[in-house]
């Protein structure tokens, strides 16, 4: 790699984005007035509900718009100890939780203070795309740990205990699973917390597809099993996924004192507290009753049967069922292109836009989102069918 000595160092690890390549070719052929469907989206496409962006526009009108504490103010801290307690079992006191702008500096946030230079953080592969290179603007090293389509892409205890060694500082386990959405079941999740007690090990839980699981399953947290493993736990959640409130930024962790003691100063000199109107729309939503969380599960859970079943009809794709979060990780091995390739004759010839599982360390699938309506999943399939079968592929 050439070093660029105007920029640090640490910068020039990390790598240019191939989702990106594809979501800016759809928004261009969009404006160009090109009927595109799809598949990329990485947020809910349900509005905020109204009684959230109420309590934003009351925030607005009693001119609460100044600074806060760092962390969060009390009354949401309060809502989240609570919702953790009553969600997951979880009791943390509203000093050991941090609020930030979005689960993604919350994750950040949480590496920052933990990993540095000679350090290792465990990512099972395929992964969301930020992790490893937020591990690299932390200066530790990412290490993948391999899974495969045959156990739905879960690490298995087997998988884990070989990838430690004695550099590992974090496990980054995210369930359910964007790209995959893959769900580990408690026994899971108990057999790799007695591993990350015995080899103490730190796990950051991203718990923000939570809200989104299917077939009646109910998600559990890693950090509820024992004392040992919530103290080597930092369980982050967020809105953005659960309220459809992505351009709220409103994420949080809850953590041990002393890791939490160690955010709270690094947020103190970085970004300070998340927008002050944002956090009275998330008390609000946190305080109301799930109706809308569950509603918006009961309506991805049909679109989930619905794409399942039209892609597996597919004979070149091979697809995992998720059961959760609003992404399936479809296999294109039968198909002699690579993900991007893939992906960008896909958008040129067929104008459907699917994510290069490239993204996520895996090159012989793809993502599709299924955040958007059935009638554009029925239009884009059918198109990909048409465009399979016309060019012989
Ligand atoms: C697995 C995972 N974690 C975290 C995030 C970040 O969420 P937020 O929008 O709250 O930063 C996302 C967003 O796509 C995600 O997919």
């Amino acid at each position: 790699m050439k070093i660029d000595t105007r920029l640090a160092e640490r910068l020039q690890k990390i790598n240019p984005s191939a989702t990106l390549a594809i979501t800016s070719k759809a928004k261009k052929l969009r404006s160009e007035g090109k009927d595109v469907v799809t598949f990329a989206a990485g947020e809910p496409d349900f509005d905020t509900p109204d009684f959230i962006k109420d309590a934003a526009y009351e925030a607005i009108k009693c001119g609460f718009t100044k600074y806060t504490p760092t962390t969060g103010i009390p009354d949401l801290k309060n809502a989240i100890c609570d919702k953790f307690k009553k969600d997951n079992g979880l009791v943390y006191v509203p000093s050991q939780v941090i609020v930030s702008c979005g689960a993604k500096h919350s994750i950040f946030n949480a590496l920052f203070v933990l990993v540095e230079k000679g350090d290792e953080v465990l990512i099972p592969s395929p992964y969301w795309v930020s992790y490893p290179e937020m591990v690299n603007l932390c200066e530790a090293t990412p290490r993948f740990i391999k899974t495969s389509a045959r156990n739905r892409f879960k690490m298995t205890t087997a998988d884990l205990e070989r990838a430690i060694t004695a550099k590992t500082k974090v496990l980054i386990l995210n369930s359910p699973s964007n790209p995959t959405g893959c769900v580990y079941t408690k026994e899971e999740l108990e057999a790799i917390a007695k591993i990350c007690v015995a080899k103490r090990i730190f796990v950051i839980a991203d718990e923000i597809y939570e809200k989104i699981i299917f077939d009646g399953q109910r998600h559990v947290s890693i950090a509820s099993f024992s004392k040992e493993i919530y103290d080597l736990t930092i369980t982050v959640n967020g809105l953005s996924k659960s309220h459809s409130m992505t351009g709220w930024r409103i994420g949080y962790v809850g953590a041990p004192q002393d890791i939490a003691d160690a955010i709270s100063k690094f947020q103190d000199h970085s970004t300070s507290n998340p927008t002050s109107i944002a956090q009275k729309a998330a008390v609000a939503a946190l305080r109301a009753p799930d109706d809308f969380c569950v509603r918006m599960c009961a309506e991805f859970e049909k679109r989930r049967d619905y794409i399942v079943k039209r892609l597996s009809s597919i004979k070149q794709f091979n697809v995992v069922r998720p059961e959760g979060a609003f992404y399936v990780f479809c296999g294109i091995k039968g198909i002699k292109l690579d993900s991007l390739q893939f992906a960008v004759r896909l958008l040129d010839e067929a104008l459907v836009a699917v994510i290069p599982g490239v993204s996520f360390g895996w090159d012989e699938f793809v993502r599709f989102s299924f955040a958007t309506n059935i009638e554009q999943i029925e239009k884009g399939v059918t198109r990909i069918e048409e465009w399979l079968q016309k060019n012989n592929i």
